[in-house]
């Protein structure tokens, strides 16, 4: 009797291990959804075990499907992307992805670090944005699915080139994701560097909580824990100056629409058309921001190790980029909470350093956590 009980508690520990392993590998699918520069491209799927599914890419290492319930259970995706991997590369919308060397603007494209001046790829105006035309958001990367991890998990690791888009130093940069049973998708940055070089990191996923491609993003109810933000000029550089949110359309301390002060009479509203301004992080609280969409009831946090986040309100979508489902991109119709350091950092030694030495390593991590209200 006894060994008849050993055996059947051998067979079932061989049948359980047999089942976790079998569900690890269901956790995280990859198949090859395009070719580029000669290398292969992969969708990968990451179902939760709340049966929310993440969809990533490593193509500009992005995020390209969130699939999250609504407060009735009711899923849908809410984040841009393409049906296919073609309208993916047809342009650059940044969807989703990582973007780097230097995500954000740099005045004129030149910057001077220990006496040497640098020269960038001028892509916006007379500004160098997100890295050049050719920066990481456009860069097949490497794919590994790390094993023994206890939530499906995904990383991504580049090797940026020594002056990659003038930028000096050969970088290796790793975005490792993790999608949790309670579905936050966790982002851990590491950078390392071979030559004294800057760099500013960052994840460029639009957000819509209604549904991507469903009307536009000015209900959204946000909250940003920050006493100041970056002001600009009418070319979205910034001036230097650190402002109050205090009295401003700029103070999301407490909850407010997008919409509701975005058409006031304010400078900062005008130069950038709406609200596309880094946020100062006061980094005193766990969740650094929030967004609430009262019809779904879904609701997101962020939060984040960074000195601050770029509200981008989707002021320069047109339509004209087809998205999921033939769905334009409409004006405001998403929204990015894009965490990192302030634009320009380079040019303004008050602002927090995004210098980066050989030997050391830079880690970061960036946590989305979606649910509903
Ligand atoms: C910038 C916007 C820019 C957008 C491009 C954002 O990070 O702040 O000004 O138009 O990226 O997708």
């Amino acid at each position: 009797m006894k060994k008849f009980n050993l055996l059947f508690a051998m067979v079932a520990a061989i049948l359980l291990l047999a089942a976790c392993n079998q569900s690890k590998k269901e956790m995280v699918t990859k198949e090859l959804y395009g070719n580029f520069k000669g290398k292969e491209v992969y969708l990968l799927t990451l179902t939760n075990k709340s049966g929310n599914v993440l969809k990533l890419t490593n193509f500009g290492a992005r995020i390209t499907w969130i699939e999250v319930p609504d407060r009735n259970g009711n899923k849908d995706n809410i984040t841009f992307g393409f049906d296919t991997f073609d309208g993916m590369i047809g342009g650059d919308p940044y969807y989703g992805a990582v973007v780097g060397r230097y995500a954000n603007r740099i005045a004129k494209g030149k910057f001077t670090l220990d006496g040497v001046e640098y020269t960038l790829p001028i892509n916006n105006g007379p500004n160098s944005l997100h890295g050049g035309p050719a920066g990481w958001h456009s860069q097949a990367w490497d794919t590994e699915i790390p094993e023994d991890t206890d939530f499906p998990t995904v990383k991504f690791t580049y090797k940026s080139p020594d002056m990659e888009a003038g930028f000096p130093g050969n970088m290796t940069v790793e975005a490792l994701y993790t999608w949790t049973d309670n579905s936050e998708i966790i982002i851990d940055y590491t950078l390392t560097t071979d030559k004294r070089t800057v760099f500013n990191i960052t994840n460029h996923a639009y957000f819509n909580l209604h549904g991507a491609g469903i009307g536009d993003i000015l209900d959204h109810q946000l909250v940003i824990k920050a006493s100041k933000f970056v002001a600009v000029d009418t070319f979205l550089i910034p001036t230097g100056e650190l402002r109050q949110v205090e009295g401003t359309p700029f103070d999301f301390n407490t909850p407010h629409t997008v919409g509701e002060r975005i058409a006031q009479d304010y400078d900062q509203l005008k130069f950038a058309n709406g609200y596309d301004h880094t946020f100062v992080f006061d980094n005193n609280e766990e969740v650094d921001a929030t967004v609430y969409e009262p019809v779904s009831g879904r609701f997101m946090e962020v939060i984040s190790d960074q000195p601050g986040v770029q509200f981008y309100c989707g002021n320069f979508l047109n339509g004209t980029r087809i998205g999921y489902g033939g769905k334009p991109y409409t004006h405001r119709s998403g929204l990015c909470l894009e965490t990192g350091h302030f634009p320009d950092s380079p040019n303004h030694p008050d602002f927090p350093s995004t210098v980066l030495n050989p030997g050391e390593t830079f880690k970061s991590r960036t946590i989305y956590r979606f649910s509903v209200k």
